[in-house]
C-alpha cells in the first residue's frame, strides 16, 4: 500500500466518549445494557472502597443495577492474581471482567487478562477513573477492552464529569466533555509535571524501608500517576492522614475502608494495604519545594514515633 501526503485515516482507536455526570453514572449504564442474567457474573477486584459521605464509586453500580457480582484477588501490592480470575472464569459465567488502573498505574497482567477474557468470550471494561492521562497521553490503556469509565474530576480541575467510551462505535460520535477539556488544558504539560514529580517522590522517599513503602516506584512508559501511593509501617495510617492534612498537606488514603463484602473476608491480602494506603499529591500545583516539605513532614512524624 502507497502512502499519500496527507493522512486520511480519522480515529484510528474508533472509540466513540459519551458524557456523563460521573464515572459510576457510566458504569451503570453500561451494566445495565449488558442485560445479564442472575446466573451471569461480572468480575471485580477485591479492592474497593466505601466512604459514608460518598458511598462507593465502583460498587454501588454493581449493588444499583442488581448484577451478580464476584470478586479476584490482588496481591499485597495490589497487583492482579491471575490464577484467581482463572478460577472464577472455570467454576462461574463470566460475562465481564473489570480492571481498574488504580491510581493511574497499569497492572503487569493487563495484557494477559485481556487474551484470557477474549478466549473465553467475556468482556473488559477497564476502570480509568484514576487513568485518564495514562489512556488518552499515554495511549498504552483502553485500547484492548471493551469500554472504559472515567472521572474527570479526580484528574482535572473541573467540579465534576464523567465519561463512557465505547469501541468500534463506527457511528455515532458527539463531541464530548473530554474532547473539549483535552483542547482546553495543556495536557502534556500536566502529564510532564505529574512524571517529573513521581520521580522526585521516589527519589526522595527511597531508603525509608523502615517506616514505608512505596508501591509504585517505577513508572513503565505511558503511565500517567494520578497520586504516589506508599504504604505506612510504623505509625496509624489514620493519624498520619490527620497529621498531614493538618499541616496543609491534601494526602488521601484510596480507600481507607473497604465495601464489607471485602471487610467480611479475612484471606483477602487488600485489607492489609487498606490499613496502611497512603496516596500523596503529585499534581501540578506541587513544585519541588513543596513536595520536599511534604516529604520532610511526613519523615519526622513517621520516625518521631
Ligand atoms: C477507581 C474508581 N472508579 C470509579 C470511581 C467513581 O468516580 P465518580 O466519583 O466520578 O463516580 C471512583 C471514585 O469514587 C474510583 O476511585
Amino acid at each position: 500500500m502507497r502512502i499519500g501526503k496527507q493522512a486520511s485515516i480519522v480515529r484510528g482507536g474508533g472509540r466513540v466518549w459519551i458524557d456523563y455526570p460521573r464515572a459510576r453514572d457510566a458504569f451503570e449504564a453500561y451494566l445495565c445494557s449488558l442485560e445479564l442474567r442472575e446466573t451471569e457474573v461480572v468480575l471485580m477486584p477485591n479492592y474497593i472502597g466505601y466512604s459514608p459521605r460518598e458511598g462507593s464509586g465502583v460498587f454501588d453500580p454493581i449493588v444499583n443495577s442488581g448484577v451478580t457480582c464476584k470478586f479476584y484477588e490482588l496481591d499485597k501490592s495490589l497487583t492482579i492474581c491471575l490464577d484467581s480470575i482463572r478460577h472464577c472464569i472455570e467454576n462461574f459465567d463470566v460475562k465481564l471482567i473489570v480492571v481498574i488502573h488504580y491510581f493511574g498505574y497499569i497492572d503487569p497482567a493487563y495484557e494477559r487478562v485481556v487474551e484470557l477474557a477474549k478466549r473465553n468470550d467475556i468482556k473488559i471494561l477497564e476502570d480509568q477513573a484514576h487513568s485518564l492521562f495514562t489512556d488518552i497521553h499515554g495511549g498504552v490503556s483502553g485500547r484492548l477492552s471493551d469500554a472504559s469509565i472515567y472521572s474527570l474530576h479526580k484528574m482535572l480541575p473541573v467540579s465534576s464529569g464523567g465519561a463512557l467510551s465505547l469501541q468500534k462505535a463506527e457511528d455515532g460520535y458527539a463531541p464530548s466533555l473530554v474532547s473539549k477539556l483535552c483542547i482546553e488544558y495543556d495536557i502534556a504539560s500536566l502529564v510532564k509535571t505529574r512524571i517529573r514529580n513521581h520521580g522526585y517522590l521516589t527519589r526522595r522517599l527511597a531508603g525509608h524501608g523502615s517506616v514505608l513503602e512505596v508501591l509504585r516506584p517505577v513508572l513503565e512508559p505511558g503511565i500517567v500517576p494520578q497520586t504516589f501511593p506508599i504504604l505506612i509501617i510504623s505509625y496509624d495510617r489514620n493519624a498520619l492522614y490527620q497529621k498531614m492534612n493538618d499541616s496543609g498537606f491534601g494526602v488521601v488514603s484510596l480507600y481507607h475502608t473497604m465495601i464489607s463484602e471485602i471487610q467480611a473476608n479475612a484471606a483477602f491480602q487488600t485489607n492489609y494495604v487498606a490499613e496502611r494506603i497512603l496516596n500523596l499529591p503529585l499534581h501540578q500545583d506541587a513544585d519541588e519545594e513543596s513536595l520536599d516539605l511534604m516529604c520532610e513532614t511526613l519523615l519526622n512524624l513517621l520516625y518521631a514515633n
